[in-house]
């Protein structure tokens, strides 16, 4: 199964791949996962990768596209893979549409998890990650275990400042994915609003899980 997450910052991408991995044996391959381990080490790559995302600017295209098309010829995606966060914009959907024609491969279901711009603030500024696990928890609506409490981390674009710019981001250059696909007969609507578990049951009913 080939799928693709697409939702604004914050929407529950993370949260629902977690359960998306339990139902079907595929990788999922998140770009901003990928860019901050970049961001992590050290050299040009880094700063590059830093100065667009620490203002909440999309990375260049051709960059990120190179980073897609290596992580696909991994032997783990051979059974499919759920690629949350790319593409973003246009250019990176054909290219993605090159990657995978080059492949023999296409495109399942492209899953949008759709939510208004009102309810992201609270999610992404409550947001908390366990760096040992990588488990995604929320302050109010999945609060932590205490024994986790202390070495919760919080992500360094999570402030409201840097979200506002995110959003615009997606407004502007993510949004038109979704005519893109729709074209292409392959865009599921969400809606994101919902519970995590009603989220969660509503995209297993699409992929038929
Ligand atoms: P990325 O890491 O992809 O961030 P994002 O798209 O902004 O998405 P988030 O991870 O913030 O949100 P999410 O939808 O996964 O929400 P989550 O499940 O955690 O990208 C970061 C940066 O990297 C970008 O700004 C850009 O610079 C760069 N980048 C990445 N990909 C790129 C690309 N393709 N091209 C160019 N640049 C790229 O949920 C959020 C919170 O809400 C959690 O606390 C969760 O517990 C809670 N929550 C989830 N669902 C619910 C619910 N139903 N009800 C209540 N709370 C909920």
């Amino acid at each position: 199964m080939n799928l693709v997450f697409v939702g604004p910052p914050g929407a529950g991408k993370g949260t629902q791949a977690e359960a998306i991995l339990k139902a079907f044996p595929i990788p999922q391959i998140s770009t901003g996962d990928i860019i901050r381990a970049t961001i992590s080490g050290d050299g040009a790559l880094a700063d590059e990768c830093r100065r667009y995302t620490e203002k909440g600017l999309l990375v260049p295209d051709d960059l990120v596209n190179r980073m897609v098309d290596r992580r696909l010829q991994a032997d783990d995606c051979r059974p499919g893979f759920l690629l949350d966060g790319y593409p973003r914009t246009v250019n990176q959907a054909e290219a993605l549409e090159a990657m995978l024609e080059r492949r023999g491969r296409a495109l399942d279901h492209v899953l949008l998890l759709d939510i208004v711009d009102d309810l992201l603030v609270e999610r992404i500024t409550g947001r908390r990650s366990d760096p040992e696990t990588g488990k995604i928890y929320h302050l109010k609506f999945d609060p932590p275990p205490a024994e986790v409490v202390n070495r919760l981390v919080q992500r360094e674009d999570d402030t409201e400042q840097v979200l506002r710019r995110r959003l615009t981001e997606y407004h502007e250059k993510t949004a038109p994915l979704l005519p893109f696909y729709q074209e292409r007969g392959l865009l599921r609507r969400i809606d994101g609003t919902q519970s995590m578990a009603q989220v969660r049951k509503q995209i297993l009913q699409v992929l038929g899980g």
